[in-house]
């Protein structure tokens, strides 16, 4: 007599989803797993992360959600790690390395969406066009003046880049190709020739990156190192007058030292979208002058963050089906 084989069907995998995202994109997830996801968009507490997260092989996260080495030890099962996002700050690589998960990005997807908001940001701040609106708004503008909110130009003025990575070269090439600036960079390590010749870009130490630019620009990843990068010091070796942009993470700038060199009126404006310990802003950044503030929405068109959320979903999808990840994380 024979026995029908007996079939064990193997357990379906599970996916954390921390934040809500496009739903339509996110579908493609429940081919794969079973999803636990958040679309009341809510942000779990460490520990309320943890336990949603514990008994997850894979998670989709933004920049809201911490992976340290407390919530990897909650979570065996863990193979993957997603994140929206090209910056990696709020991910300890080296543990999520020491334990075999796999961390993947959204690089390239978002460049020359970022770059856009960049260049936004100078020529927002370098001509003062928020504290102009407000103005305005506020029924205050009752002539024309020869002085009215006359700002710095942007065109053929020296913009100084740090961190010439994907974003930085592309923002690079809007000021070099459509503004007629002169680009400096910063950078850890020299571009090829090639590219600085095609971006008419020269590399300069930072000191002098700060002393030679009309506007200077941060794009770079936030590592240890860079806390503060630009403290009391840095501002006051840039020039008199001019504007500071950062795209990059708050915490590269000292915020209280910029507030004072704008108050001080040595700083000509600034650009900001991002902040240290945001969503909260500091106190002194909202009532400085000459300083255009947005929140941190500079990847934000809806094609962008429809392919960022597509690129992050394909990650974890591959990684789930024993495939290599397309955008690891390099570690
Ligand atoms: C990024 O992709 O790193 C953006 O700053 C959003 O966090």
């Amino acid at each position: 007599m024979t026995h029908p084989q007996a079939t064990v069907a193997s357990p379906r995998l599970r996916v954390l989803v921390a934040r809500a995202a496009f739903p339509d994109v996110l579908a493609r997830l429940k081919d794969v797993a079973d999803v636990d996801d958040t679309p009341d968009d809510r942000i779990e507490t460490p520990e309320g992360l943890r336990l949603r997260m514990r008994d997850k092989h894979g998670a989709f996260i933004t920049n809201s959600e911490r992976i340290d080495t407390a919530l990897l030890e909650a979570c065996p099962a863990l193979r993957v790690v997603s994140t929206m996002t090209v910056g990696v700050d709020h991910i300890d690589l080296a543990a999520c390395a020491s334990r075999g998960v796999i961390v993947t990005h959204t690089p390239d997807v978002l460049t020359e969406t970022t770059a856009d908001l960049g260049f936004g940001l100078l020529l927002a701040a370098a001509r003062q066009m928020a504290d102009a609106e407000r103005y305005l708004r506020a029924g205050r503008w009752n002539r024309w003046r020869y002085d009215l909110f006359a700002g710095r130009d942007v065109h053929g003025s020296t913009l100084g880049i740090i961190g010439m990575g994907r974003i930085g070269q592309a923002i690079a090439r809007r000021a070099a190709l459509g503004f007629g600036m002169q680009v400096l960079y910063h950078n850890r390590s020299r571009l090829p020739d090639a590219i600085e010749q095609a971006l008419g870009a020269q590399h300069r130490s930072l000191d002098a990156l700060l002393t030679q630019s009309h506007h200077v620009l941060l794009a770079l990843p936030y590592t240890p190192s860079a806390r503060h990068l630009i403290g009391a010091a840095e501002l006051a070796r840039m020039q008199p007058g001019a504007t500071l942009v950062n795209v990059a993470r708050g915490g590269i700038v000292d915020e209280i030292a910029l507030a004072d060199a704008l108050e001080r009126g040595h700083l000509g404006a600034a650009g900001l979208d991002v902040f240290d310990g945001e969503p909260a802003v500091n106190a002194r950044l909202l009532t400085a002058p000459r300083v255009v503030l947005t929140p941190h929405i500079a990847s934000a068109s809806i094609p962008t963050r429809r392919a960022m959320v597509q690129l992050a979903v394909d990650n974890l999808c591959a990684v789930l089906q024993g495939q290599p990840p397309l955008t690891p994380v390099a570690f």
